[in-house]
C-alpha cells in the first residue's frame, strides 16, 4: 500500500515531533515541510536533510500531497487549513482549532462542503493513561464523576498571540469532552497579566456540565514547578493522573464518603469516611502523538471521522472564547446556549456573578452589574 504524503506546515517548537511521528508511522511519509522562517527550514535541513523545505503555502500545493499537519501560531490556523481544504487535502490542525468560534465553525462548515477530513491534534485522547481512564469511567469503576480538578502550570513558552488558557487548557477542556461525553454548560475565569499587560499568563476556569459536575482548571506560565495532575473524584472511587509520574501515573483510591438516608439535623452522622486502598493501573507506554499521526491516516484511508474532529475541536474553542469573555468580564459567568441560534452557533451570553448566586458569589465587594448579552 502506498503510504500517504504528509506535508507539514510549521517547524517550530512542536512541528519536529509531528515530522518525526510522520516518518515513523508505517501508513506516512513526510513529503515537504513548509516553514515561512528560513531560520527554521535550515534546522530543519540539518536534522532531516532528506526531506523538501519549502518556505510558502503556495510552493507547498503546488506539491503533490495527500494531507497537510499544521503547526503555526494559532492565528495562522484558520487562513491556512482553509486554503488547505479548498485545494482538497485532508487536514490535522494543532490545538487549538482556531482563534475564534466563528473561524473554527466556517473551519468544521467548509471541510463539510469539501468533503475532506478535518482533525484537531488534541494530542491527550491518544495517551494510554487518558485511555485507560476512559475504560475505568465507562466500567463504572469510580462511580457517579463529581468533579474534575486540573493544575497544569510551569515556566511556560510565553506566546505572543493567544493568552495561557488558550494554551494549556484546550488539553483539560478536550479531556473532559472525551471522558464525560457532556457539553458545558457555563464557563466563569479569572486571570491576570504579567509578562505582556494585554495576555493573561495565569488563569483559573470553572466549568459547569449539570448541577452535580463541574471541571476547575488552574492553568499558568509563571510556576516555579511544573505540575501536571488531574483529579477525578467519584462517587465509588478517586483517580488522579500525574502525567510527570512516569511509572505510576494513575492512583486509584478506595477512599471518598458513604451517605446514609436520613434527614438534615442528622446530616452529620449521615456521613462517613471510607478510606481504602490505592492502587496504580498499568498503563500503555507509547507515545500519544504517534497515536495521532497513525489515527488520522486511518481516518484517511477509510474515510472515517476522526475521534477528535472538527466539532470537538469546535468546543473547545467555544470555551476558550467563553473563558476569555469571562475574565474580561471579571469572571460574570459565560453561558453556553449549545445550537440556540439558527445558524448552529452556541452564542454565549454573560451573567453578572450575582445572578448565579443570590448569596453573592463572584469577587468580594464588587457593585452588581447588569446582565449582557454579548452577542
Ligand atoms: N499538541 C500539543 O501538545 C502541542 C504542544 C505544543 C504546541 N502545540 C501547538 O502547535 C502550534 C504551534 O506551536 P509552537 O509552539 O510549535 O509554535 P512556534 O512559534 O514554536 O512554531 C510555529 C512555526 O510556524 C511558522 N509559521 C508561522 N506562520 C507561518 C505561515 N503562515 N506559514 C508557514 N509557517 C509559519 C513559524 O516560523 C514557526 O517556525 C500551536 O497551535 C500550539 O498550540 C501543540
Amino acid at each position: 500500500m502506498k503510504k500517504l504524503k504528509i506535508g507539514v506546515i510549521g517547524a517550530g517548537y512542536w512541528g519536529p515531533n509531528l515530522i518525526r511521528n510522520f516518518s515513523a508511522c508505517p501508513l506516512t511519509e513526510v513529503a515537504a515541510v513548509c516553514d515561512s522562517s528560513p531560520e527554521r527550514l535550515d534546522a530543519i535541513g540539518r536534522s532531516d536533510g532528506h526531506l523538501s523545505l519549502v518556505g510558502s503555502l503556495d510552493e507547498l500545493l503546488e506539491m503533490k500531497l495527500d494531507a497537510v499537519a499544521i503547526a503555526t501560531p494559532v492565528s495562522t490556523h484558520s487562513a491556512l487549513a482553509s486554503r488547505c481544504l479548498e485545494a482538497g487535502l485532508d487536514v490535522l490542525v494543532e490545538k487549538p482549532l482556531a482563534a475564534s468560534v466563528l473561524e473554527a465553525q466556517a473551519l468544521v462548515d467548509l471541510a463539510d462542503r469539501c468533503g475532506r477530513i478535518l482533525m484537531v491534534d488534541h494530542t491527550y485522547l491518544f495517551s494510554g493513561a487518558i485511555r485507560r481512564i476512559k475504560e475505568l469511567i465507562e466500567g463504572g469503576e469510580l462511580g457517579d464523576l463529581y468533579y474534575v480538578d486540573s493544575i497544569r502550570i510551569n515556566l511556560g513558552l510565553f506566546q505572543r498571540d493567544i493568552n495561557v488558557i488558550w494554551d494549556l487548557a484546550p488539553h483539560d477542556l478536550s479531556i473532559v469532552d472525551y471522558l464525560i461525553g457532556r457539553e458545558a454548560r457555563s464557563i466563569s475565569a479569572s486571570g491576570c497579566a504579567h509578562a505582556d499587560r494585554n495576555i493573561e499568563d495565569v488563569a483559573y476556569v470553572n466549568v459547569d456540565y449539570d448541577d452535580q459536575f463541574q471541571a476547575n482548571i488552574q492553568v499558568n506560565w509563571l510556576s516555579p514547578v511544573k505540575v501536571r495532575q488531574m483529579i477525578f473524584a467519584g462517587s465509588r472511587k478517586s483517580l488522579i493522573f500525574n502525567e510527570l509520574n512516569l511509572t505510576e501515573p494513575i492512583k486509584i483510591y478506595d477512599r471518598g464518603i458513604n451517605l446514609n438516608d436520613g434527614d438534615e439535623e442528622r446530616h452529620k452522622q449521615l456521613v462517613s469516611y471510607r478510606l481504602g486502598d490505592v492502587w496504580s493501573p498499568h498503563i500503555d507506554p507509547g507515545e500519544a502523538l504517534q497515536g495521532v499521526v497513525s489515527h488520522f491516516a486511518e481516518c484517511i484511508r477509510h474515510r472515517q471521522t476522526p475521534l477528535s474532529d472538527g466539532r470537538l475541536g469546535l468546543r473547545v474553542v467555544r470555551q476558550l472564547e467563553a473563558a476569555t469573555r469571562s475574565i474580561r468580564a471579571q469572571g460574570g459567568r459565560v453561558v453556553l446556549s449549545h445550537g440556540a441560534s439558527a445558524n448552529g452557533h452556541a452564542a454565549p451570553r454573560e451573567v453578572g456573578p450575582d445572578q448565579r448566586s443570590p448569596a453573592g458569589a463572584g469577587r468580594n465587594g464588587r457593585a452588581k452589574r447588569p446582565d449582557v448579552l454579548l452577542r
